[in-house]
Order: C-alpha cells, then structure tokens, then sequence
C-alpha cells in the first residue's frame, strides 16, 4: 500500500486496503468528528472513517493540501471562513426522494383539507428540494384554488443541497418513480440542452422557501404557527439530548392539531414527552393527544 508523503507507519489505521494520497491520522479524524458534531449536531461512528477521507479530499485537493492536519489548521486560523460551510456541506448526507415515506401525503391531505386559514408546513431538513417539492404538490391537489395562499418552508443546513433545491430541477430518472399524472401536471420536460431533466412548475416551486437554518442554531428564522412539521431522516445523526431539545423546540411552532412527520427509523415516543404517537412515524402534540383527538 502506498503511504503517502511523509507517512509513519500505523497513521493509516482504519483505511482498509484502499489506496490513498492524503494523509488522515486517528487523530485529525477524531477531531473531524469533534468539530462536526460541534457545528451540526452530527454524530459520526468511527466506521465512517472512509467516507469522511471521500468526502473531504476534495476540499484538501482545492486548497493543494495533501495532510488533514493542515487542512484542519486551515480551518482553525478563520474561524468565520467560508471553507466552514464547505467542510459542513462535505459531511452531510442528503439522499432523498419526491414522495418518499409515501404514506404521510394522503394524511397530509386530509389533514390540510380541514385547516382553517391560510396552510403553512415545514420540512426541517429539505435536502435537495424533493420533500418540500412533494408537500406542495399534495398541498394543491389537496386545497385546489386555496393552495395558492398556502405556503412551505424548506429549511437545511447544506447550502449546496439548497442551491439545487432552488433550481427545482431533477434528472428525469429521478421524477419517473411519481405517479405519471402527477409528473404531468407539475413537472415541465426539458427539450434541447435540458434533455433528461425535468423542472418543477412555477405554480409548486411559488410555493415554497429555501432558507438556510442549522437546527442546533439558537435562533431559527422560521416562525410558527404551522400545520405540520416534516423533519424526516435527520434526527438520526444526532445524540438523544440533540433530539429532545429540538423536539422541545418544534412543540411552540405547531398549530395545537399539528402533526409532526418522522423519518422511516425515527421514534421520538421515548426521547419526549411533548409528542406522542398518532399513526405511523406521525406525532401530535402529547397534550391534543390527551384531549382525545
Ligand atoms: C438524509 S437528508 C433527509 C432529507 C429529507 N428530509 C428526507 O427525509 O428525504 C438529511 C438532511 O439533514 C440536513 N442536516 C444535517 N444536519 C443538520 C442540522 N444541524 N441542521 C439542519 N439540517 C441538517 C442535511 O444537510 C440533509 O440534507
């Protein structure tokens, strides 16, 4: 195995018998996982060694930097560096999908189809755009003429996944696993140089807002009330403490019958007491549920 530049020998633990150029000791990658879970509430299991040697060489590469420690000096010496937004954008996972957890809309439907006044949800971690994308498609199928007053707020840490978000638009692969009907009338198919990318009609994309917002920040620029809160698929990077305080925190943004979506492997029942169960991977505020909702 080639060791790199000025490697001793035993600073490779962990890697495995792939090739690298760059120089990751256990000691730059347990201060990687310090500093992320720091900014981001990330957790990061020391398996995950490999992929964060992936995702930050690139950042390394940029800079001309063959050793982490100097990346991580780097870091250290601009405190208010853009590079800081690059490291957390490297280190987030963003898989999604248009309707994933595909169960929550019709209650979504229902549910909005009841509301009073103007509907207003928000996806607490929206990725690339897919889950607040589909969160308007349902919103007008659901409140035909009145969808135009309704609103969603898409918020993530990841500017880059952002960026994307805001173009609204997907590799056609991406859009063909939604119901045709419903790819016909919010999606526009791209011809010439858009060819194999369809983009997400004005009338959903008007819908929404991308803001960027760290849910460990101590001020969200989000403000309630909403009919319901997505926060789907993120919750498992964090500790259980990370969770409860953000649980805490989602409780005051909700309308007193608001629903709160849950990813697939997330169960908020035993880290607090403010949600409870309503159906599958769906919570209402524990309170309500007592009321006999
Ligand atoms: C796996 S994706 C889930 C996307 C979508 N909610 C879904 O279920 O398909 C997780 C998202 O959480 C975001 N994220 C991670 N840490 C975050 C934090 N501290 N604050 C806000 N968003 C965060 C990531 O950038 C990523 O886009």
């Amino acid at each position: 195995m080639s060791q790199g530049p000025g490697v001793e020998p035993g600073q490779w633990s962990g890697l495995g018998h792939l090739e690298r150029d760059l120089v990751l000791t256990d000691e730059d990658f347990s201060r990687i996982r310090q500093l992320i879970y720091q900014r981001a509430g990330i957790v990061l299991a020391e398996h995950k060694r490999e992929m964060v040697y992936s995702r930050l060489a690139k950042r390394l590469r940029h800079h001309g930097l063959t050793r982490f420690s100097d990346y991580l000096e780097k870091l250290a010496r601009q405190p208010d560096a853009r590079e800081w937004e690059a490291f957390t954008n490297a280190l987030t996972t963003n898989l999604t999908a248009f309707f994933r957890e595909m169960h929550h809309f019709p209650l979504l439907a229902e549910h909005v189809r009841k509301a009073s006044g103007p509907v207003r949800i928000w996806s607490a971690a929206a990725s690339t755009g897919e889950e607040p994308y589909s969160i308007a498609m349902t919103l007008h199928e659901s409140l035909g003429a009145r969808a135009t007053e309704a609103r969603v707020v898409a918020t993530d840490i990841d500017t880059e996944a952002l960026t994307r978000a805001r173009a609204g638009v997907y590799p056609v692969e991406q859009v063909r696993k939604i119901d045709e009907s419903r790819v016909k009338r919010f999606f526009q198919k791209g011809r010439g140089q858009h060819e194999g990318l369809a983009r997400v009609r004005p009338e959903v994309s008007s819908m929404v807002e991308f803001l960027s917002m760290n849910l460990l920040a101590p001020q969200w620029p989000v403000k309630g009330p909403f009919d319901a809160i997505f926060c789907r698929n993120v919750m498992i990077y964090f500790d259980k403490q990370t969770q409860a305080r953000i649980l805490e925190r989602f409780a005051p943004l909700l309308k007193d019958d608001g629903l709160l979506f849950a990813g697939h492997s997330e169960n908020f029942s035993y880290i607090s007491k403010v949600f409870r169960l309503r159906g599958q991977t769906v919570y209402t505020l524990a309170e309500m549920a007592g009321a006999g909702r």
